[in-house]
């Protein structure tokens, strides 16, 4: 008897156990909310209802997308959720968005966006294909009117803390593929992105005002810088990082608007940059507002037939906006450059072209290697150009270096 009411109580127990976990833990299926994947029913309805549950919810959640073809209108996946937590975003299958403009208004950024959440894990496998293909020819004309003048961003994060952003495939966006913005502790690994080339303003990564952003292993072929790193970015480590076709790896453009922050604190390392127009390039607008970017180390960086691979461009300009002749007024201080090598289509594989009013201050080249491979059969070898760069050198060069002591 007492050990029938021994074991009917560890049952119980055990009962009560596995019901506590249930109710813990649950994953809410777009498809169980009526989306549908046959690529032509719009499901962003379906998508925001399994988002609301979800995020509503006391415990674990998992918002799935599951395997299939999900044609969707843009979409936010807003917080704060549950306990300051955020279900688990699992996307498996591929999101395809209007390929048409009319889709995004005017005042719209992003054609998915994810904003005010904490604890965000973003995963699956799957692709967000952006579409961009009918807008590409039209820009920038087409971007008139629209928010900052500029094209639907595939997935924007905006003020989101402690994220994780992981195996999934960004696919001819047609703005930035993902723009990283007011946020802090965010690391995006794994994933790769891909659209032409020639498909322009299509930066791969774009980061404004974040603290602690890691970005590693990750492939970007594209049409605009692989990865640019904006006004307020602070903390900002980069590795394993292989781009190409783009226009290299960046920071900036910065001085564009007035009372910008200053960027501080960044690392790119071990990083592989092929065919694109840059390799590691820092750009600030002519005529630009006061402002600071300090203690930069680009080390570990293999350039393959790029042109410009080490590029500060203090006088940015862009043909289709204001272009002033006026110097930055953007200070670059400590700015390293460290084991450097492999191929230059241009002639000058080292180009320093800082402000007459704040000269490049702390600048340092450690072990240069590059030699050119362009077409130009004049060409005997590769040469530096410097304007402004205050620095020093160390360890082998090539080209010679033209810093100023
Ligand atoms: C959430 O769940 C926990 C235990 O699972 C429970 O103690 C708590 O009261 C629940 N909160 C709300 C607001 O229902
Ligand atoms: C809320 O979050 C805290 C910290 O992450 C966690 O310890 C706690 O168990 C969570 N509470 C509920 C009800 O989920
Ligand atoms: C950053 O976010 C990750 C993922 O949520 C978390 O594990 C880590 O503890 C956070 N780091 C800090 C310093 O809060
Ligand atoms: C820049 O900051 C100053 C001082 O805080 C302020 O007066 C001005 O309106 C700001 N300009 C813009 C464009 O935000
Ligand atoms: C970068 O490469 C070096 C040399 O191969 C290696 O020791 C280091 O661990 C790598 N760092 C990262 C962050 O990948
Ligand atoms: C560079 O572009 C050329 C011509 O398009 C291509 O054949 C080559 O594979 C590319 N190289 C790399 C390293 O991507
Ligand atoms: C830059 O690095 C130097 C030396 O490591 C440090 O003293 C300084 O505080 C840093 N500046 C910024 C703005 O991070
Ligand atoms: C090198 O880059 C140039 C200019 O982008 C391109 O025209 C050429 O095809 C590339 N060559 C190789 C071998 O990839």
């Amino acid at each position: 008897m007492k050990i029938d009411m021994a074991i009917k109580m560890v049952f119980m127990a055990f009962l009560a156990m596995n019901m506590v976990r249930t109710s813990l833990c649950k994953d809410f299926y777009v498809t169980d909310y009526g989306a549908i994947p046959d690529g032509k029913t719009e499901n962003s309805e379906a998508f925001l209802k399994a988002w609301e549950e979800s995020c509503a919810y006391n415990g674990s959640a998992k918002f799935i997308v599951p395997k299939g073809t999900f044609f969707l209108y843009p979409v936010t996946f807003a917080g704060p959720c549950y306990n300051h937590s955020s279900p688990k975003v699992v996307i498996q299958g591929t999101l395809n968005a209007p390929s048409d403009l009319k889709q995004f208004p005017a005042t719209r950024m992003a054609w998915i966006e994810f904003r005010v959440l904490s604890k965000l894990v973003v995963n699956g496998g799957g692709i967000i294909n952006g579409q961009g293909h009918q807008v590409w020819p039209c820009v920038p004309r087409c971007g008139a009117g629209r928010k900052s003048n500029k094209m639907p961003i595939n997935i924007l994060f905006s003020q989101v803390h402690d994220t994780i952003i992981t195996d999934i495939h960004s696919v001819d966006s047609k703005g930035v593929h993902l723009k990283i913005q007011r946020s802090l502790n965010v690391t995006v690994h794994n994933i790769d992105i891909t659209a032409p080339g020639n498909s322009p303003n299509t930066d791969g990564i774009y980061s404004s005002l974040t603290n602690f952003l890691t970005l590693t292993n990750i492939n970007i072929k594209t049409g605009d810088d692989c990865i640019a790193i904006g006004q307020g970015c602070t903390n900002v480590f980069i590795a394993n990082i292989h781009c190409g076709p783009g226009h290299g790896i960046s920071v900036g453009s910065l001085g564009a608007h007035e009372n910008e922050s200053n960027v501080a604190g960044l690392v790119v390392k071990n990083c592989t940059v092929s065919n694109t127009t840059n390799g590691v390039r820092i750009k600030t607008w002519g005529g630009s507002k006061p402002g600071k970017a300090s203690n930069i180390t680009f080390e570990n960086i293999l350039m393959k037939n790029v042109s410009n691979p080490i590029i500060i461009d203090q006088g940015y300009c862009q043909k289709y906006k204001r272009c002033s002749n006026a110097p930055s007024l953007i200070q670059l201080e400590n700015i390293k450059y460290k084991n450097i090598r492999g191929t230059s289509f241009d002639e000058v594989g080292v180009s320093f072209e800082c402000s007459k009013v704040v000269p490049c201050k702390g600048v340092s080249l450690e072990d240069i290697d590059l030699k050119y491979v362009g077409d130009d059969e004049a060409v005997t070898s590769i040469t530096s150009s410097c304007t402004f760069a205050l620095g020093k050198t160390m360890g082998f060069q090539n080209p010679n270096p033209c810093l100023s002591s």
